[in-house]
């Protein structure tokens, strides 16, 4: 996976959970590519391990899924880099220690998937449309293929990753005469935290139904997000690009 030199010089870019995973390592992509990147995560001691320091990245320690937390977010990065010229909606997650079959599930824990994993992509999509209508732009939102698999045990999450898809799809209708391009990402099995925690017999069942035969890495996500915000990708968008090894196709 190489970065294109200069690729984004002169973009402001906007990340929503960046201290670990695939936010990190977009983060760190979009950095290499000259851009200029701000971000924004709960955890500041990941923040400042898997991101380096560079005059061309602004960390923010703070939860999105609070809206004034992302607003005075918003407000720092436009002050310090201007306006965003690309946004990745990448924060969410499942109810992880807490998901199971849908008939033990609680609203309690759905609301907490929804919170995450939908709102917050339109929240922070809300607060850059605006200038993104006069200017242009590019909004990745982060999907999944277990919303298109329809994966067993995570239905919330499932649901809401499917949310992201219909939310992607209207709002790259509505911006598209503004020259905004919405695609979401829908990634399968990705070498980050979450995977590290899950038994060697599972991860010889995700192997063993992913065409591809391994698990992927961050970095594989975070190719395919920069060239969806780059120029190349300009007539693309409202879809959902599955980066799964083959396991689900459309
Ligand atoms: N890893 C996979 O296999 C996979 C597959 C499909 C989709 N995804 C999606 O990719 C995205 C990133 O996942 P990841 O695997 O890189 O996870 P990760 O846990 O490695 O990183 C997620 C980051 O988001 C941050 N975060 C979580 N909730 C937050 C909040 N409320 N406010 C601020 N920051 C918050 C965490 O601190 C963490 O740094 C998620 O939306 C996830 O659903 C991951």
């Amino acid at each position: 996976m190489t970065a294109v030199p200069d690729r984004f010089v002169d973009k402001t870019v906007v990340i929503t959970g960046a201290a670990n995973g695939i936010g990190a390592a977009t983060a760190r992509r979009f950095l290499d590519e000259g851009a200029r990147v701000a971000v924004i995560d709960r955890e500041a001691e990941m923040l400042a391990e898997n991101l380096p320091i560079h005059d061309r990245l602004l960390a923010v320690t703070g939860d999105c899924t609070d809206a004034e937390a992302l607003t005075s977010f918003h407000a720092r990065a436009t002050s310090v880099f201007g306006p965003v010229d690309i946004l990745f909606n990448n924060v969410g997650q499942s109810g992880r220690e807490r998901a199971g079959p849908f008939h033990e599930s609680t609203e309690e824990v759905w609301r907490f998937v929804l919170e995450v994993s939908l709102l917050t992509a339109m929240r922070m999509s809300r607060l850059v449309v605006p200038a993104m209508r006069a200017r242009g732009g590019r909004i990745v939102n982060m999907s999944s293929d277990a919303a298109f698999v329809g994966d067993a045990g995570i239905v919330d999450y499932a649901t809401a990753k499917m949310g992201v898809v219909g939310f992607t799809r209207a709002l790259a209708r509505e911006l598209a005469p503004h020259h905004v391009t919405v695609n979401a990402v829908a990634p399968g099995a990705i070498r980050t935290r979450a995977h590290d925690r899950l038994t060697p017999e599972v991860i010889e069942r995700i192997k063993a139904t992913t065409p591809a035969g391994y698990i992927a890495e961050p970095e594989d996500v975070a190719g395919a997000v920069a060239f969806l915000a780059s120029a190349d990708a300009r007539y693309i968008t409202g879809q959902s690009l599955l980066i799964d090894g083959g396991r689900w196709m459309v």
